[in-house]
């Protein structure tokens, strides 16, 4: 007789927010891939739906909640057809709001923070044994990356690695320093062991991740005495055969030092393009935001940075309307973004997080004000970017191949300046990186054909 083979369950994870975000979804995929989980592509389908969350502005937050009310109506349906369905809140949101998330939406059967993603299985477990509502809120780092599977399942050739996680720094905008805690840095020995795995699998662009990268810091590695600092990481991980391009996201201006910004010119794997955001063009402005830096200290570095690296794509993030922005300190900002001349930016209205000390701040602006600013903003930023982009028209760029294309017998991929490239080119070029001569370009990606 042969045995009936019980089917595998299925998991559906949905993220939101940061890089970070991604890397801890592709985690969760991992950890639940070795429980014997397949991955589900819708919820109707998923006897687990995980939802990683991000708190950065209030919209962020609130798409959750009505998420949540489409899942209630699933969960629903599917036990009426004798199938149960875990609904697992995790990420910046959980965190944040988790016992009320628990006591808002029953529908929730486990809330995890995002340094709390390793106990997923045990959580699950307690979930299914009590049929009780679950939370767990630590800032349990060190056990965190401690308890993630060594191995990771990779999907193409460009993969994130967090290096560093949390932030000291409390920005008067920022709810990242209350949902992901403190500074911490992982040993250089298990980011190097997790390099090499992934280029073991057959990866070449790794994105080193932190909510503040260049804050990294930890012991040399294999016992050799003193600290070190991502420049030193950088010229370590570089030596590893496979990985042809590093990259590192999100950078705080304060953080940029001399060695950092000197690897950019010496390192050819560390690629020309660097997010520094600045949040606002005006000392008023920052002064209130609390950025411990100058509009004059973020030039000199991105004067530095040009002259290591000349052709160097800068990005960066604003936020618009932060609490007694008048038009002059708006206008400065303007002003910053014409002078560093970016190849993309992030611009956003300021939102009001509670608990943050912008909440309590007097002249809030209103939205109508906002909004009008940033569209000036965008304006001008997306004119840049188009500027940017059709300035690599008759260039040839190694672009490296990392997808199939919309259209047929096309594949996507990334020039070093991170910006978007199409080309004809057969499927078997993928995890390649070519030589292609850009013929076009628009506002969002560039296009060009095989060398
Ligand atoms: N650690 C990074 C960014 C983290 S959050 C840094 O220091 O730059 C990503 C971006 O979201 C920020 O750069 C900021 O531009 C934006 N952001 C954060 N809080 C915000 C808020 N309350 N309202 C609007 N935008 C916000
Ligand atoms: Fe938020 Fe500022 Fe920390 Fe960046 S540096 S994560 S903006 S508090
Ligand atoms: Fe959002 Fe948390 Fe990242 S708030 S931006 S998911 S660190």
């Amino acid at each position: 007789m042969t045995k009936q083979k019980t089917p595998a369950k299925r998991a559906l994870i949905k993220t939101w927010g940061c890089q970070m975000n991604v890397y801890d979804s592709e985690r969760m995929s991992d950890i639940l891939g070795n429980m014997g989980y397949e991955m589900a592509d819708d919820a109707e389908t998923a006897d687990l739906v995980v939802l990683n969350t991000c708190h950065i502005r209030e919209k962020a937050a609130e798409k959750i909640y009505s998420e949540l009310g489409r899942l209630r109506q699933t969960k629903e349906a599917r036990k009426l057809g004798g199938l149960d369905t875990k609904i697992a809140v995790v990420g910046c949101v959980a965190q944040a709001e988790g016992a009320e998330i628990m006591s808002r939406a029953p529908v929730v059967d486990l809330v995890l923070g995002p340094q709390s993603v390793q106990q997923l299985p045990d959580m699950l477990k307690k979930a299914e044994q009590t049929g009780k509502g679950q939370l767990a809120a630590e800032f349990d780092v060190a056990a965190k990356f401690a308890e993630l599977p060594k191995q990771r399942k990779t999907t193409g050739p460009s993969a994130f690695l967090t290096i560093q996680e949390g932030c000291d720094k409390f920005c008067a905008f920022c709810v990242v320093p209350y949902t992901r805690g403190a500074e911490y840095s992982r040993t250089t020995d298990e980011i190097t062991a997790e390099a090499r795995s992934l280029i073991a699998s057959g990866v070449r662009e790794v994105t080193l991740l932190g909510q503040n990268v260049n804050a990294w810091q930890a012991d040399a590695p294999f016992g050799t005495p003193g600290q070190w600092r991502l420049a030193d990481l950088l010229r370590h991980l570089s030596m590893i055969e496979g990985l042809d391009r590093l990259r590192y996201t999100t950078s705080h201006p304060r953080d940029m030092d001399d060695d950092l910004i000197a690897v950019h010119g010496a390192l050819p794997s560390v690629m020309p393009y660097l997010h520094l955001p600045v949040q606002s063009g005006s000392n008023r402005i920052l002064k209130a935001m609390n950025r411990q830096h100058t509009i004059e200290s973020y030039f000199e570095k991105i004067d530095a940075i040009r002259i290591s690296r000349p052709d160097i794509a800068i990005s960066g993030d604003f936020i618009v309307g932060f609490p007694g922005e008048t038009e002059q300190d708006f206008e400065d900002t303007m002003a910053c973004v014409r002078r560093v001349k970016y190849a993309s930016a992030y611009s956003f209205n300021y939102s009001t997080r509670p608990g943050t000390p912008g909440a309590n701040l007097k002249q809030q602006i209103p939205e109508k004000v906002k909004s009008e600013r940033l569209y000036r903003l965008q304006a001008l930023i997306r004119e840049q970017q188009l500027e940017f982009n059709q300035a690599q028209i008759g260039k040839t760029l190694p672009v490296l191949l990392e997808r199939k294309g919309k259209h047929v017998g096309q594949l996507g991929g990334r020039s070093p300046y991170l910006q978007g490239v199409h080309v004809e080119a057969p499927e078997d070029l993928i995890g390649q990186i070519a030589e292609v001569k850009i013929i076009s370009a628009s506002t969002n990606a560039l296009s060009g054909c095989l060398v």
